[in-house]
């Protein structure tokens, strides 16, 4: 394989004063990016602002040659950051969604207010960068998006119901991006990782921690930002040295005659065999349901055509 390179591209990560997104901009600098390092500065529950975070990342590029600009908006002012890549670098080919806040509580306790920000700044900030830059990505042909999920997204995590909510939100979001993005030359892929930093300084013991640098994680993040990365839509676990991929797993299912009624407690009956794996299938597209479920969705989705005010023009059939 060559070498990886992303001389030419301009690349935006978001949250990237410190941990993971510090270490990202530093290594696609390395390889010759124009990096936009993104940070407000805020503390880890997300109050407060610095421009200093995101200018000592991009005084330490620039110190090694490479080349960088600071930003310093929210990530729910996405269209700001772009803005920022535009003017300084003429357009942006790499998004790497990072930016994030911790509000941990036991959801019995957990104010409607902490909810809503962590989905905020995870999700809708996410959002907001991605759609300011989709224009040039699809006029440019080209385009790269990585979000950042974490494992309390994927299995959940006792305390952060708004974040494992944002978090699988995030990967939903890629997943119907890089639907929507392929015939564009589009890649969204998300990534769960694990990584020592203010994040996860204080629940996880020293020994742990000593094995978590970000350096371990940011080789996938630039091999899924780069031209050599052809797959979209998937979610991969990394820490330590581990590369790994996650995917969705159905089970062989059952399946009830369309002309027989069936109960609650009909269902409740042969749950075991709901609930059995051997026969498995690993689902990645919506139409690639159980044959009775594709009859059914190809009709609304040809019914939904007929819509005047629906633009399903690249929707699968
Ligand atoms: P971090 O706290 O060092 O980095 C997050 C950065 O986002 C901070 O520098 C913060 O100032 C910035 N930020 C927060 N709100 C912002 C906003 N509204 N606009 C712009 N910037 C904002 O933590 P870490 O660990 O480097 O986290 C990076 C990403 O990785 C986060 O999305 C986090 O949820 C995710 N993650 C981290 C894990 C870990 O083990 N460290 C595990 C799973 C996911």
């Amino acid at each position: 394989m060559s070498e990886i390179s992303f001389k030419d591209k301009v690349v935006i990560v978001t949250g990237a004063g410190g941990g993971l997104g510090k270490h990202y901009c530093l290594e696609f600098a390395k390889k010759g990016a124009k990096v936009v390092v993104n940070d407000l500065g805020g503390s880890l529950k997300g109050e407060g602002g610095n421009a200093k975070a995101a200018d000592d990342v991009v005084d330490e590029i620039r110190a090694a040659g490479g080349i960088a600009v600071g930003d310093y908006n929210n990530v729910l002012d996405g269209d700001k950051i772009v803005e920022t890549a535009v003017k300084n670098f003429g357009t942006v080919h790499v998004i790497i969604n990072n930016a994030g806040i911790l509000r941990d509580a036991q959801f019995k306790k957990m104010e409607e207010k902490d909810f809503k920000l962590v989905i905020d700044v995870h999700l809708n900030g996410a959002y907001k960068v991605t759609k300011a830059a989709w224009p040039y990505f699809r006029k440019q042909k080209y385009g790269r998006v990585i979000n950042t999920a974490s494992p309390a997204g994927l299995y959940g995590n006792f305390g952060q119901a708004n974040y494992s909510a944002a978090k699988l939100g995030l990967v939903g979001f890629a997943e119907t991006l890089a639907k929507e993005g392929e015939s564009y030359n589009i890649k969204a892929n998300s990534i769960a990782p694990l990584a020592r930093s203010r994040m996860t300084e204080k629940v996880l013991p020293p020994p742990i921690l000593e094995k978590l640098g970000a350096e371990k994680v940011a080789p996938l993040v630039l091999y899924l930002s780069s031209d050599a990365n052809d797959l979209n839509g998937q979610i991969f676990e990394v820490a330590a040295g581990f590369f790994s991929q996650i995917r969705w797993e159905r089970s062989g299912g059952i399946l009830f005659k369309p002309d027989e009624t069936y109960t609650a407690e009909a269902v409740a009956k042969r749950f075991d065999e709901i609930m059995d794996f051997d026969d498995s299938k690993k689902p990645e597209l919506l139409k690639n349901q159980h044959p009775f479920m594709l009859n059914n969705y190809q009709d609304l989705i040809a019914a939904a055509k007929q819509l005047p005010s629906n633009d399903l023009s690249g929707a699968p059939t």
